[in-house]
């Protein structure tokens, strides 16, 4: 699909007026304001979807959008919309990206694609900039998949990607299911899942990896997400006494994993530097000290940017697991409860992206994101890329997660100008 997109320079009239830049302040005080819901003790947030903290982040948002003139409407699985009118009722532009944070989450994943993105809609406001095309801020319900356990679940829904019962079915480690969590909120889950059409989207976000800081590059240009799955190994074995039981009489669940692991970062290095896996939760039950689990639950998360190599890799890696499983005579499986094929973002938002850093004169680098995000959804149904600036020593899900006022800013003018172009801005007098 191509997208009608005209430079900024060339609809500018009158004297040349400044090119417009963000309030660096505003967004800066935003963030840190932000940041105080949730602030946890080693200066991160942990504002997990749906929580009281989730829902005081969001009215927050809320209050700054109302008062930026924004038009607010919640859809029935809690994605959250911002809508700056155009001067034509064209298929939108689409900004944003997630509140809800990790348990040991920083200041800037999700958060900083939403108060940039408003600081975006802000900026066209003080300099009387009108669009032909509708500017549409979107804050995307449980990105994080930690607490409710389907990572991009709102924007999944809302792409048609994931039905929508599943999403309200899923529950966290105490039995509160989405739905019940969404009702309690207040979030009126009778409300429609319409998708307003959209000519274009663009996610602003922090890297989450060392690549630009390393290469000394300002904005990440991203030309799409690897491919990523999740995957939760259940074995069951006896419980038993930690004193009495000889070791050769046990049905130690354990064993499996110290079999497993070793092999599978073996696995890994072998797929390359780019291949990566994670086991995020080992849980046993019945989780005493001297008592020989009966049950073992640990999760796997496998990425690469390569379609055959990714899937190689989770091929060997469920492959390696069911042995394990069988050559100890235990019960238990590998299932994949979560996966996120790989995208390719649309040339036309990516050369946006380029022309707007290079516009700014800002080192630019073309990158596939690691991590996974809202755009993956996204990109289903809208031209999509994402903009990237460099955070700390590249940590992420990391309560010392940081990024420049500089870069923040920057980044924040490079998505004001990818807006403008994709929007069809009309400068004001
Ligand atoms: O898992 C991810 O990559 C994202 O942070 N949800
Ligand atoms: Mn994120
Ligand atoms: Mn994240």
């Amino acid at each position: 699909m191509s997208i009608k997109t005209s430079t900024p320079e060339s609809t500018r009239t009158g004297p040349r007026a400044s090119p417009p830049r963000v309030d660096a302040e505003r967004l800066w005080s935003r963030l840190m304001a932000m940041a105080e819901i949730g602030a946890t003790p080693k200066g991160g947030c942990n504002r997990q979807a749906l929580t009281d903290l989730d829902r005081e982040g969001r009215q927050l948002f809320r209050r700054w959008a109302e008062s930026a003139g924004c038009t607010l409407r919640e859809d029935a699985i809690g994605n959250l919309f911002a809508r700056r009118s155009g001067r034509t009722a064209a298929p939108a532009v689409l900004i944003g990206s997630h509140l809800d944070t990790q348990p040991t989450g920083g200041k800037f994943d999700g958060v900083y694609g939403v108060l940039g993105g408003l600081e975006v809609l802000e900026t066209l406001n003080d300099r009387g900039i009108e669009t032909q095309r509708p500017v549409e801020l979107a804050v995307w319900c449980n990105e994080e998949g930690c607490r409710f356990p389907a990572a991009m679940m709102g924007s999944a829904v809302w792409a048609g990607r994931m039905p929508l019962e599943s999403a309200y079915a899923l529950t966290d480690r105490g039995g509160a299911s989405v739905r019940g969590e969404l009702e309690r909120l207040g979030i009126d889950v009778r409300r429609p899942l319409e998708r307003q059409p959209l000519a274009a989207a663009l996610e602003l976000h922090i890297e989450q990896g060392p690549v630009l800081e390393q290469q000394s590059r300002r904005i990440g240009i991203v030309t799409g997400v690897q491919h990523m799955s999740r995957h939760e190994v259940i074995v069951i074995g006896q419980e038993a006494h930690a004193g009495p039981t000889p070791m050769a009489m046990r049905r130690d669940p354990i064993r499996v994993l110290a079999d497993a692991l070793p092999a599978l970062y073996a696995l890994t290095a072998a797929h390359g530097p780019q291949a990566k896996f994670t086991v995020g939760i080992i849980e046993t039950q019945p989780g005493s000290p001297n008592t020989v689990p009966g049950r073992l639950r640990f999760t796997v998360d496998l990425r690469h940017p390569e379609r055959e190599r990714y899937r190689a890799l989770r091929a060997e890696a469920e492959r390696l697991v069911r042995e394990a499983i069988a050559r100890h005579g235990l019960g238990g499986d590998i299932q994949c409860v979560w996966e996120a094929p790989g995208v390719e973002f649309d040339p036309t938002c990516i050369a946006a992206v380029r022309r707007a850093a290079a516009a700014l004169e800002l080192p630019a680098l073309e990158m596939v994101s690691g991590a996974g995000h809202d755009s993956v959804n996204v990109a289903a149904v809208a031209p999509t890329a994402m903009i990237f600036i460099p955070c700390a020593q590249g940590l992420s899900h990391n309560e010392a997660e940081s990024a420049s006022a500089a870069d923040v800013a920057d980044g924040a003018n490079v998505l004001l100008h990818a807006v403008l172009e994709l929007a069809q801005a009309q400068t004001g007098g």
